[in-house]
């Protein structure tokens, strides 16, 4: 059976250690690719990554360059390509330069991978998807972004730490932009099948969704050097799994919406459905008005950034 082959732009933190998960899951054949100043980097990490294998185990080819001819006919691309923050900086700081390298990458990607299904995962990610679509031209479906799984997954262990339960029974869900007015539901949380608000009184509850909407700015005031990746790349292995097995989970993804949550031909927060296809199906819940004022909330921010792109 063909291996399935990916491609990971930017051989950054983010980029490097989701190559090591894919690896050490078998998910296909990566090539981590870099800008060219950097020559030598992405071939030093994956030739660095592939003598872990005879120790863990793993049986794929890690390739590392800083062209895209090796990256030819990638079944999925994944772009971690750009700046990442600094203390003191939004995710929406990174916008212009992030804009412009996003561009520059999504046009080798389209050239090189034509049917490749492109998972997003550079900084300010709504925006960053945005770009990544109307370069390329790929339909919607093929072009996700990373951000639900990475913010479910704060917000689950922050739920499982108050709780003292295993983060394996925490189910969530959580909508709109990837930034500080991103809306976790807590009606849709459960733990082992309860209803989230059975089991924390609703302080409670209000402390975890502040404290997971700032998670990305915790770690970057602790690192000082740069944001989060073990989680990100984590949470962009599972997604790239589910679409390379053609899992069909349902994951909470940065995906098109035109018509659904009437959010009018923007990439948002939203449930999807990951399969061989991409993203196979957005599924639309019923929202408390409240819930309705958030989630629009989040989502004219991210309109608001968008307008103010120059591609
Ligand atoms: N082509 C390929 N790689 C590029 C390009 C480009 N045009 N421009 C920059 N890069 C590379 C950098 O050389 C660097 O190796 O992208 C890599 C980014 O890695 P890091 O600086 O370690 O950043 P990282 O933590 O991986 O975050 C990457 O993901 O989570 C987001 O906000 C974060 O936008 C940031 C991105």
């Amino acid at each position: 059976m063909r291996r399935a082959k990916i491609s990971i732009i930017g051989a950054g933190n983010v980029g490097a250690t989701a190559a090591h998960w894919m690896a050490a899951k078998e998910l296909g054949d990566v090539t981590l690719v870099d800008i060219p100043a950097l020559d030598g980097v992405p071939q030093g990490k994956a030739l660095d990554l592939s003598q872990a294998g005879p120790i863990e185990d793993f049986d794929i080819h890690l390739t590392g360059a800083t062209s895209y001819e090796p990256t030819t006919g990638s079944d999925v691309v994944i772009i971690t390509a750009g700046l990442a923050r600094k203390p003191g900086m939004s995710r929406d700081d990174l916008l212009q330069k992030n804009t412009a390298i996003v561009k520059a990458v999504t046009e080798q990607v389209k050239r090189f991978s034509p049917q490749a299904v492109l998972i997003v995962v550079s900084n300010p990610l709504d925006a960053m998807v945005y770009v990544a679509h109307q370069v390329s031209g790929f339909p919607a479906h093929r072009v996700v972004g990373m951000a639900g799984v990475l913010d479910t997954a704060r917000y689950r262990a922050f739920i499982a730490a108050e709780l003292q339960v295993s983060v394996e029974d925490i189910q969530a869900l959580l909508l709109g932009g990837h930034g500080d007015d991103m809306v976790p539901l807590p009606r849709y949380t459960a733990v082992g099948g309860i209803p989230l608000p059975e089991l924390l009184p609703r302080e409670k509850i209000d402390a975890i969704v502040e404290r997971t909407r700032k998670g990305g700015a915790e770690i970057v005031n602790l690192l000082k050097t740069g944001s989060a990746y073990y989680a990100p790349s984590a949470a962009v292995t599972q997604m790239t799994e589910a679409i390379i097995r053609d899992k069909k989970r349902l994951l909470p993804c940065a995906a098109y919406c035109d018509r659904e949550y009437g959010v009018g031909g923007y990439f948002v927060g939203v449930p999807a459905k990951l399969g061989a296809g991409g993203v196979e199906q957005i599924i639309e819940v019923p929202l408390s008005p409240q819930e309705r004022k958030l989630f629009e909330a989040s989502v004219s921010h991210v309109r608001d950034l968008i307008r103010t792109i120059k591609i």
